[in-house]
């Protein structure tokens, strides 16, 4: 399955069939990451996870920088593609980034946001030198320099005890991915715009999940995003770091399921269905 985004082919993995939820994957992995919540969605429901240009299976297209305006454009146009009006989004951490740029520019297009292990923040200049350096970094040496830097925090020390195949797989994502694509989205996200000031816009439902242990992002940035956002609610995961998802997978799945159920019906997808 591939379909023409914005110059790039790009794909997807889908389940089920209904109300739709888009599932964006974190820096630098892909749509394999979402394959146990894609696998157990409550009835009724639609799930579908891009691999985002350049990574997974989708083809990179011509762009110097993969910029979070760019890769949200692509999440708008496959949804147009889809024939999806609204959609719950689901995406974690570079994927929260791109949710927020969603919304900025297509509030109408979201229905819900489950908001996992991200920051609406921008980086610090100091964080922004340490992406620039990375890019040039894993541009000459390769993907194992970004494995070496990432993996130690990504995972919670109980999974990195007892779990070496969710350390296995996170490490075969990351050296799947060009070392282009790697360079490209880290200069990306160093410029991404600041989503603070979205946060007070946001009035659609919202689940902020986090690893209790995650060291990337922290327990304050979810915090921070419950205080910004109305009625969001926060749900702390415990054992697991910046990959709740992989790493405890039955707790996350119980709370985005069960958030998801409890969504009240969408108005305007019914209204959509009708006209159809
Ligand atoms: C991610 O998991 O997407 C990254 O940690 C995001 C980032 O580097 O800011």
């Amino acid at each position: 399955m591939g379909v023409a985004v914005n110059g790039a082919d790009l794909e997807w993995r889908e389940r089920g069939s209904g109300d739709a939820i888009l599932f964006i994957h974190g820096f630098p992995f892909n749509s394999a990451m979402w394959g146990a919540q894609l696998a157990t969605l409550p009835p009724g429901w639609r799930g579908i996870a891009p691999d985002l240009r350049g990574f997974g299976a989708s083809e990179a297209g011509q762009r110097d920088v993969y910029d979070m305006p760019r890769f949200a454009d692509d999440m708008i146009v496959l949804l147009d593609r889809l024939g999806i009006e609204r959609t719950v989004v689901c995406g974690l951490s570079m994927g929260g980034y791109i949710a927020f740029e969603m919304w900025r520019h297509h509030p109408d297009r979201i229905r819900a946001l489950v908001l996992c292990d991200t920051r609406a923040g921008t980086d610090s200049p100091d964080a922004q030198r340490a992406r620039r350096h990375l890019a040039e970094r894993v541009t000459a040496d390769g993907q194992q320099v970004v494995i070496d830097a990432m993996l130690p925090k990504l995972l919670a020390p109980a999974t990195r005890k007892r779990r070496s195949d969710i350390a296995s797989f996170v490490s075969a994502m990351i050296a799947e991915t060009s070392r282009e694509t790697i360079a490209r989205t880290l200069i990306g996200m160093a410029i991404r715009p600041d989503s603070e000031p979205v946060l007070r816009t946001i009035d659609v439902p919202v689940l902020i999940l986090f690893g209790e242990d995650d060291v990337i992002t922290n327990r304050g940035h979810g915090e921070m995003l419950a205080r910004g956002i109305r009625g969001a609610r926060l749900e702390l995961i415990p054992g697991a770091g910046h990959l709740p998802n992989l790493e405890q997978t039955e707790d996350f799945n119980h709370a985005l399921n069960q958030f998801l159920v409890g969504l009240p019906r969408d108005s305007m997808s019914a209204r959509a269905a009708l006209r159809t």
